[in-house]
């Protein structure tokens, strides 16, 4: 029931970083028109993180990096790669993983960026476990995060009720076929790159330009509910597709952690697939939209809530800007 490798890439260390403050809905009743009750019913989050003054990325990456290093018992000098999937870097130049390098102690690991907004940490997988599977790595380090907060234009009700900040982590070693990341399927649509989006800050409209500040550029922007449709419909199929390549059964799923964006989104792609309410994982009532961190920050949660366990057959599926969407099957 796997893809046709002879060493598979297996999770062997998880951890994560929310930041100490945490934003309720109440609060953003004082900042736009909106109501506790809209963001609940509407979106099921209750409260979200973000990051103090003095953070950044980096500050979530080291800290998550560090965590999933220390569970898995692996040195920071083993690490052969780190891959962050990330939608808001630090600074444009260097990469973020570059920067985190020296701060994670990574002496000998090739570092870059992964650029995939929501799937990034998905895509991230699938990049990594190519890696193991030709034996060019034995030990990579996949982090998720977001400090999404510093683009969310607090102005807009439509989206500064939704996102959160955030990191996960992963770490990744050789495995036998039957454990480890066994499917997974990556797609992407650049046809609607448009309806999430942050137009300005690029080389396009750099952040100093006239009309990234005139026209609020710089900000993410979403088409709420053209997104929610495709999402539900994507990640369905997308999960369908892992199910069916793997072989198996809805019921053989222990856990499903789908990208934490909307509950009405994960309640509508549960009941498409056919999995009970025991079988789905969320935590978007206290995280909020976090994007690439999301997934991983979810399991680190489902494990802490004995979940998520050793031999555990897990399936993720994510969604979001590109677009891009991805589903991944994992035997824990
Ligand atoms: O992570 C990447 C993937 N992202 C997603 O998957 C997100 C997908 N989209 C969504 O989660 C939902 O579309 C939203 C939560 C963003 C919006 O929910 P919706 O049920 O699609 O609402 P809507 O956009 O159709 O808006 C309904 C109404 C509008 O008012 P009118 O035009 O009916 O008078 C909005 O102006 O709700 C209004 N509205 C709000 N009201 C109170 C929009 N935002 C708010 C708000 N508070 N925060």
């Amino acid at each position: 029931m796997h893809d046709h490798f002879a060493k598979t890439a297996k999770i062997v260390g998880l951890g994560s970083y929310l930041p100490e403050r945490i934003l309720t809905n109440r609060e953003l009743e004082a900042m736009v028109e909106t109501s506790d009750e809209w963001i609940r019913t509407r979106t099921g989050i209750r409260e979200r993180r973000v990051v103090a003054e003095d953070e950044a990325l980096v500050d979530l990456v080291v800290r998550a990096g560090r965590a999933a290093l220390t569970d898995a018992g692996v040195e920071p000098e083993d690490v052969d790669l780190l891959i962050l999937a990330t939608a808001t870097v630090e600074q444009p130049i260097p990469a973020t993983a570059a920067i985190v390098q020296p701060m994670l102690g990574l002496v000998n690991a090739a570092c870059f960026d992964l650029s995939a907004a929501c799937s990034g940490f998905t895509y991230s997988l699938n990049v990594a476990r190519q890696f193991i599977a030709t034996g060019e790595a034995e030990t990579i380090l996949v982090v998720g995060a977001e400090c999404l907060t510093r683009y969310v234009d607090w102005t807009d009700r439509s989206t500064c009720v939704l996102f959160g900040d955030g990191a996960g982590a992963v770490v990744l070693k050789p495995g036998t076929p039957g454990e480890g990341i066994l499917h997974v399927r990556w797609r992407t649509d650049g046809n609607y790159a448009d309806i999430i989006s942050m137009p300005g800050g690029g080389s396009r409209f750099p952040p100093h330009s006239i009309e990234s500040i005139d026209k609020r550029l710089p900000y993410i922007k979403m088409r709420g509910n053209e997104t929610f449709k495709v999402a539900v419909r994507s990640l369905t199929e997308i999960s369908r597709e892992v199910i069916d390549a793997a072989g198996i059964g809805v019921e053989d799923i222990d856990l499903f952690i789908p990208h934490q964006a909307n509950m009405r989104i994960i309640q509508a792609v549960g009941n498409r697939l056919g999995l009970s309410e025991e079988q789905v994982f969320t935590n978007v009532e206290r995280v909020g939209n976090t994007s690439a961190a999301s997934i991983p920050l979810a399991m680190v949660d489902a494990r802490n809530e004995g979940r998520l366990k050793p031999g555990s057959l897990l399936l993720t599926s994510a969604f979001g800007g590109g677009l891009t969407w991805a589903s991944s099957l994992i035997r824990m």
